[in-house]
């Protein structure tokens, strides 16, 4: 009898400290100390043996079985410990780690990719990007830029006022900032005023609502020449490097000489018609395309900034006005204005 506890100890212990999980360890302790185990037989018999057996036989089951209960704890410790350290390893969570990536939702408008693009080639040459109100004064609107109150050529733009204030309108164009950035700093300067722009206007290729940028260079000794050479490179960004450019004389209040720019027709190459011989319907057939109004800076314009440090004795300069709208209406091949601001996802996905 004593053998067989031995046995069933040594067999037990060495099971025990081979299990590998915790419902291994419960399957033994079933086994070996559970009501139908062996031992627990042997125990519970006890009292039916010989006499002189008894003492012996009871001793060396209890050690047994004292001994498998302490071998089944620790082994169980043991286990628990592994089996968290195992489920923390596998449940990790990096809480530095950034949140998941922000899906993609959109991307800038064309008409923002438009102006960043004209921003960027004038920003490679050197110029600065300005903003200004579009609410504006009259002064900054008309005045200074060389319209005289009740000057025909403010009834040039269909301009909207602010009734209750006749002084103060939405901005037609951008070149008011022209007098407000040298206002703001003496010469040389060299900027470029991207932003909104309102006229009363409506139909496929006129919106209330619409986009310039300015350009301005005031130095000593600017020339037409400077601003021809200034607007090929813009033009050569925006329409490719083989653009020419065309100056027609044309009349705005605040340029002398004053010139409207034609770009040569990127789709015909300039000649005016395509590879089959049929017109060129993006030039009509001209081979130039119309793109923007330019010239040199008046006197009177810089005479508003005299005490800014503007002398049309010392300074001179060119200045012109891009419309983004047309531009982006041009490289794409979108065909009605309208459609910029439809807010149709249809049709603003495709210039992603
Ligand atoms: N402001 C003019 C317009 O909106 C465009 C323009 C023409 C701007 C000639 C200029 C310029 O700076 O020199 O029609």
């Amino acid at each position: 009898m004593l053998e067989r506890i031995e046995a069933i100890r040594a067999e037990a212990a060495g099971a025990i400290e081979g299990a590998g999980s915790s419902a291994e360890l419960e399957e033994l302790r079933v086994r070996y100390l559970g009501r139908k185990a062996e031992l627990t037989g042997v125990l519970r018999g006890i009292a039916e043996l010989p006499q002189e057996e008894r003492g012996q036989v009871g001793g060396a089951a209890n050690r047994a079985r004292k001994e498998l209960e302490a071998l089944l704890e620790q082994r169980a410790e043991a286990l628990d410990a592994t089996e968290l350290e195992a489920q923390l390893v596998t449940d990790r969570i990096d809480v530095t780690l950034p949140g998941a990536p922000p899906r993609p939702v959109g991307h800038p408008h064309l008409i923002a990719r438009t102006t960043r693009l004209i921003e960027d080639t004038m920003v490679g040459l050197g110029y600065h990007v300005a903003e200004g109100p579009e609410i504006e004064h009259d002064y900054y609107n008309f005045t200074a830029l060389n319209h005289p109150p009740g000057h025909p050529a403010r009834m040039l733009q269909d301009t909207f006022y602010v009734q209750s204030h006749p002084d103060v309108l939405l901005r037609t164009h951008t070149s008011p900032m022209q007098v407000r950035s040298m206002e703001a700093k003496p010469p040389p300067i060299f900027v470029v005023v991207p932003g909104k722009v309102y006229r009363r206007d409506s139909d496929a290729t006129h919106s209330p609502m619409f986009h310039q940028v300015e350009g301005l260079a005031i130095a000593a000794g600017l020339t037409l020449a400077d601003l021809q050479g200034t607007l090929l490179a813009m033009c050569r960004a925006l329409f490719g490097g083989d653009r020419e450019l065309r100056l027609r004389p044309h009349f705005f209040p605040f340029t002398e000489p004053s010139v409207e720019v034609d770009v040569s027709c990127f789709q015909c190459g300039g000649r005016g018609e395509l590879a089959g011989g049929e017109r060129c319907n993006l030039c009509k057939g001209q081979g130039w395309i119309e793109i923007l109004g330019a010239g040199m800076v008046d006197p009177n314009v810089l005479g508003f900034v005299e005490p800014h440090g503007y002398d049309p004795e010392q300074v001179q300069g060119f200045a012109f006005g891009i419309g983004v709208e047309r531009v982006a209406m041009l490289r794409h091949g979108v065909p009605d204005l309208r459609r910029f601001f439809d807010n149709d996802v249809r049709m603003l996905e495709q210039f992603s």
